[in-house]
This record gives structure tokens, C-alpha cells and sequence, in this order.
């Protein structure tokens, strides 16, 4: 949803701006733009499209002796993805930039306010109005407009605001937008919407929070509350993610790569959460006092999207082994229905940002009504993680390619290690039982490392009958029907097919009707509890000339008996198939995309981290 880079200091500024946008641009592709200062004047360049347009335009000023500016990667909300909206905006003048990530929701009234006053518009943006509301404050201190500015502002904003007669200064503020500081070495300082854009450069970070606005000099940063105007200390927080785990390593796609960094994915999650030797699991990052847990009566899950289907998982998981009763909500629909909440109902988010907007707005309410609430979070950090009463870490590592996978599956580890967790505070299974599952969690990480290639190789073979096809089915039964949605958004996001994931014995009750020889289905099949019904399923489609892949388990030979599309998986644990079974959907849904010539990594109208309602 956007985002901003920005740098004043001793280096030269073109190179690290757009080194920052290209770490940013999973956040948005709709344009991009530049701007610095040199000889006392602004200079700007901005551009339809991808930031590869924008790298063509600068390639002549990398070297200039410009040692401030911003730069930032849209995805546009108000107007169109034209130069012209491109960002930075300028006032009047042209001696005053902004970019922003956010929804200005008072924009139309302001910009009326200001036009009475003479003020020229030339984009049909927001955030242009935010450089001319700075504009008629700017008196001499440009930290003050920018301030009051802010106070007749409504809606979301991370700001980078610079002007031409305040040189070597950056303003940067906040409110629900995500916006991070860096520190160098040398004092100098970095701004970004997420952290990628920062690792070439430090690893130093300070979080802003909303309503906070911070002054950045080449000397150093003053950090402020918009409401109070006071000053405010935050301490510098170390990452450790390195900047090489934000690039592709030699993979052709970030989504490629990350699908083969699952294994670690899982392993980094659970490590050192499990004891196998007793069984017990520690999550200390939970400040929730083990009473408070114990008392929980009911469980809300709330999510988005992909972190939705890993909340459709866990709630099998949870009620199974922990026999807590779990509701699992979509955030953007959780946030505004009438809520059954009290301080004995737990509500865990799950979101690999940590910046959906509609989840975020999801846990404030929650906590408002007297809700407990625990975030899974891939992003150290980040706004969720700030607000909850505890986060559990997925250590997936950045996550670059807009379609969520690591992250996925870390999710689905971590909520199988909460599952456990619960279970211990409940004392609802033996010991050694939740020993054993463990062990299986932890062995699912090698499982998936020998899987990859071969699935993939095999994968690669089978796509020629399908690239082509206009629709596609996905159906699994229990714990694998939210495989089967994650299988569907995976395939639909990044090769723009047709997809649905349906529960499999629900086919009968109306989408039967789409079956024909031309409607591929895949159909996840493991010899599990539920097996032979799913087979019953299966049969249907077939008797309709449905064109079937089936998942299933290693050995299972019906399978071949019935289509000649089968990917076998090796037998895990039943609770565990979830990890297994996404992974020949995701590289299914890659080789499909790849050779249907799509942009995988930067699918078309998404963008990662999203921002806004
Ligand atoms: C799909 C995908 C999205 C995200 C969703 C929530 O591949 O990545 O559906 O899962 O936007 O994002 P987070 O998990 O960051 O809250």
C-alpha cells in the first residue's frame, strides 16, 4: 500500500532512494518517483508504471552531490495511476514535497477550503492537499506546519515532507501507516515504510507510533507527539534480519525462492519453543499471566486474506487439543459486527505484516470491549505487535513476493505450537502426547526440504494441460478444506485464473453445476479420517468429466485408477497435512503463472501489506 523512503546525511541520496523503492515496491507498482535537492531548488522525477520506468529516467543524476530527499512507490486509491498523481505532490510554490502512504478521508473539504484560499491542484490525489494544508501554515519552521497541518487532517498518513528553504531537514509523521526510522553510523537517518528498504544501510531502527512525528537532520532525529507537541525519547532497536534475505539469491522469482525457504520457515518458528524431552512448550513472549490463559472461555480468530485460511487451520487445531470453542473472522467483517467479548474471550491475530489495516482496527475493538489480545506476527515491530498483549514470532524472515508463502506456513507453525501451548495451560492431552506432536511439527520442516524439488519437477511436467484453462477448482475435506481456498487466492492472485476453494463434500449444493471437461479440479486427497468420503467427492466430479489432479498419500494407488494427474506426498501426521498439502498449490499456482507470462512477484492491482480499509 505505498511506500516512502527517505534520507538526509553523507551519502549521495538518488542511489540510496531508489535502492529503498526497489526494497519497497511489493507495497505498490502503480508509479514511482523521486525527489532531492540540490542548489537550493527541488528537483523531481516521477513515473507511470513500475519503478523500472523511474531507474531509466534517474540512471543520469545517481552521482549527483544531492545529500536529502524522498522517494515513493504507489498504489493508487484516489486517481489514477498516472504520472500526474504520481508522488511526491508539491505546493504552489514547488519549494514543498510530500509523499504519503494513507487515505487523507477529509481531503474533498480541505481542498476546497484551500482552493478558496488560491491554492492550484494539479492531481486529483489526496496527498496533494497535504502539501499545500503545510504550505499555508509554513510561517518558518517547517516541523511546526507540518504539525499543526496534521491537526485538520482525518484519516491514515506516514508523511515524508521536505522543503527547498529548509535544507538537510526531513519531516516525517504518522498515523496508522507504518513508518520506521534508521539510524547510521554516522548519525544520519533513514526513513521507510518497512524495514527491507533499511538493511543495506543499518540495522539500527526506531519504531514511530501513530500520532508521532519525528525531525530528521544528517546529525541526527528529535522525535515528537502531534498531540501534545512535546518531545518524546524511543529507544534504537536492532533487527536482526540481513539484507541479503531481502534479495532473490539467484532465485528467478522472490516467491520462488521463498517457497523453497519454507523448511526454515518452520524450523526458525519453533525453535527453541518445543522441549521434547518433557514436552513442554514456552512462549515467554505472551506477558499474559498463565491464569488469564487458563480462564480463556472462547477463542476469536482474526485475520486477512491468507492469514485467514491459516485461522480457518488453527481452529481445528485449537478445538481439537486445546477444546476451547474458536471463531475464526475475516477482520474487514470482525471489525464492524456486534461483538460477544469479555475479559474471558482471547482474540489472536494473525497477520505476516502486522499492518493490515482492517486487522489492526479488528484488535483495537476487541481490546476496547475487554478482549485478551495475542498477535502472530512475522514483523518485528510492527503496529500489531505494539499493541497486543503478546506476540508470537514467526521467524520466516522478509517476506518480498506480494503472495504470501513462507509467512504461511510459519503461521501454520506457530499456531500448531499455540495449539500446544493451550493444551499444556489446559492440561487437555498427556504430556507425552503433546511430545509427539511436537516432534511431528518439528520433523514437518524436513519433510517439506525433501518434498520441494521433487514436487516441483513434477509440477512442471503437468502444467502444459492446465496453463490455458479459464477456471479451476480446488476442494479438500476438514483440516485441508482451507488448504483448498489457500490454493485457489494462490492461483488467482499471480495468473489471474478463475479459482474457488470449495469444502468437498459441499460441491453437491450448487457448484457441482461448473463441473465439465473443461474444469480442472484439484482435489486434496491424503488417507486421512475423512478419506474415503473425499473419494466419494471425487467420484461425483469424475462421472461429470471433471479434469482431475489429486494430492494424496504416498502408496495410495487408487488414486492412479482414477486420473492420471496425481502428486503423491509422503504420510505425515493427519493434523500436520495442512503444511504438506500447500505446497504442490503454491508451485502448482507459480509454474501456471510463470507460463502464462505473469509478474508473479508483483501480481497486477495488489500489493503487499494493505494499508488501508
Ligand atoms: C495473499 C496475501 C494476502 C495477505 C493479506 C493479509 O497471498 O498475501 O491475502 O495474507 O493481505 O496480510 P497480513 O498477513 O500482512 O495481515
Amino acid at each position: 500500500m505505498c511506500g516512502i523512503v527517505g534520507y538526509t546525511g553523507k551519502r549521495r541520496v538518488v542511489p540510496v532512494l531508489m535502492e529503498g523503492l526497489k526494497r519497497l515496491e511489493y507495497r505498490g507498482y502503480d508509479s514511482a518517483g523521486v525527489v532531492y535537492l540540490l542548489d537550493g531548488n527541488l528537483v523531481r522525477y516521477r513515473c507511470q508504471g513500475k519503478l523500472s520506468g523511474l531507474e531509466t529516467v534517474v540512471e543520469a543524476v545517481l552521482g549527483v552531490g544531492s545529500h536529502t530527499g524522498l522517494g515513493h512507490t504507489r498504489w493508487a486509491t484516489h486517481g489514477a495511476p498516472t504520472e500526474q498523481n504520481a508522488h511526491p505532490h508539491t505546493d504552489c510554490s514547488g519549494r514543498l514535497v510530500v509523499v504519503h502512504n494513507g487515505i487523507i478521508e477529509n481531503y474533498h473539504s480541505l481542498r476546497e477550503e484551500l482552493r478558496e484560499k488560491g491554492h492550484v491542484f494539479t492531481s486529483e490525489t489526496d496527498t496533494e492537499v497535504l502539501a499545500h494544508l503545510i504550505e499555508q501554515h509554513l510561517h518558518d519552521d517547517l516541523a511546526e506546519a507540518v504539525k499543526t497541518a496534521l491537526r485538520r487532517v482525518e484519516g491514515s498518513y506516514a508523511i515524508g515532507v521536505m522543503s527547498a528553504d529548509h535544507p538537510g531537514i526531513l519531516v516525517a509523521a504518522r498515523n496508522h501507516s507504518p513508518l520506521v526510522l534508521g539510524v547510521d553510523e554516522d548519525g544520519s537517518s533513514f526513513m521507510a515504510s518497512d524495514i527491507p528498504a533499511l538493511l543495506p544501510y543499518t540495522k539500527q531502527v526506531i519504531f514511530l507510533n501513530d500520532e508521532e512525528m519525528a525531525v530528521l537532520t544528517d546529525g541526527g532525529r528529535r522525535l515528537y507527539s502531534l498531540a501534545s507537541g512535546r518531545e518524546i525519547e524511543r529507544e534504537i532497536s536492532v533487527i536482526d534480519w540481513s539484507a541479503a534475505m531481502a534479495e532473490k539469491a539467484g532465485y528467478k522469482h522472490f516467491m520462488l525462492k521463498e517457497i523453497f525457504e519454507q523448511p526454515q520457515a518452520i524450523t526458525n518458528t519453533v525453535r527453541g519453543r518445543i522441549n521434547l524431552e518433557t514436552g513442554e512448550v514456552v512462549l515467554p513472549e505472551i506477558t499474559l499471566g498463565e491464569e488469564d490463559l487458563r480462564a480463556i472461555e472462547r477463542i476469536y480468530l482474526v485475520a486477512c486474506g491468507t492469514s485467514w485460511h491459516a485461522a480457518l487451520v488453527a481452529k481445528y487445531w485449537i478445538e481439537k487439543y486445546a477444546a476451547i470453542p474458536v471463531e475464526v473472522d475475516i477482520a474487514s467483517e470482525f471489525r464492524y459486527r456486534s461483538l460477544l467479548v469479555n475479559e474471558r474471550v482471547l482474540t489472536l491475530a494473525i497477520s505476516q505484516s502486522g499492518e493490515t489495516a482492517d486487522t489492526l482496527a479488528g484488535i483495537r475493538r476487541a481490546a476496547r470491549l475487554g478482549s485478551k489480545v495475542i498477535t502472530i506476527c512475522n514483523v518485528v515491530g510492527s503496529t500489531m505487535t505494539r499493541e497486543a498483549d503478546g506476540t508470537i514470532y514467526t521467524h520466516a524472515g522478509p517476506e518480498i513476493g506480494v503472495a504470501s508463502t513462507k509467512a504461511f506456513i510459519a503461521q501454520l507453525a506457530a499456531l500448531f505450537l499455540f495449539t500446544l501451548y493451550l493444551s499444556q495451560l489446559k492440561r487437555s492431552i498427556p504430556v507425552e502426547h503433546r511430545r509427539r506432536l511436537g516432534q511431528h511439527l518439528i520433523d514437518s520442516a524436513r519433510v517439506v526440504q525433501e518434498l520441494l524439488p521433487k514436487i516441483r519437477e513434477q509440477i512442471g511436467t503437468m502444467i502444459e494441460s492446465f496453463y490455458q484453462c479459464r477456471d479451476f477448482l480446488f476442494v479438500g475435506r476438514g483440516l485441508n478444506y482451507p488448504i483448498a481456498l489457500e490454493g485457489a487466492l494462490k492461483l488467482k492472485e499471480i495468473s489471474y485464473i478463475h479459482a474457488e476453494g470449495y469444502a468437498a463434500g459441499e460441491l453437491k449444493h450448487g457448484p457441482i453445476a461448473l463441473i465439465d471437461k473443461d474444469m480442472p479440479v484439484l482435489a486434496i486427497t491424503p488417507k486421512d479420517s475423512v478419506y474415503q468420503k473425499t473419494i466419494s467427492n471425487i467420484e461425483e466430479i469424475k462421472a461429470r468429466q471433471g479434469r482431475l489432479i489429486l494430492i494424496g498419500t504416498e502408496g495410495d494407488t487408487q488414486l492412479e485408477k482414477i486420473t492420471e494427474d496425481v502428486i503423491y506426498l509422503p504420510a505425515v501426521h493427519e493434523d500436520l497435512n495442512p503444511i504438506i498439502y500447500t505446497i504442490p498449490a503454491q508451485l502448482l499456482s507459480y509454474e501456471i503463472a510463470v507460463r502464462r507470462g505473469c509478474d508473479v512477484d508483483q501480481p497486477r492491482n495488489l500489493a503487499k501489506s494493505v494499508t488501508v480499509e
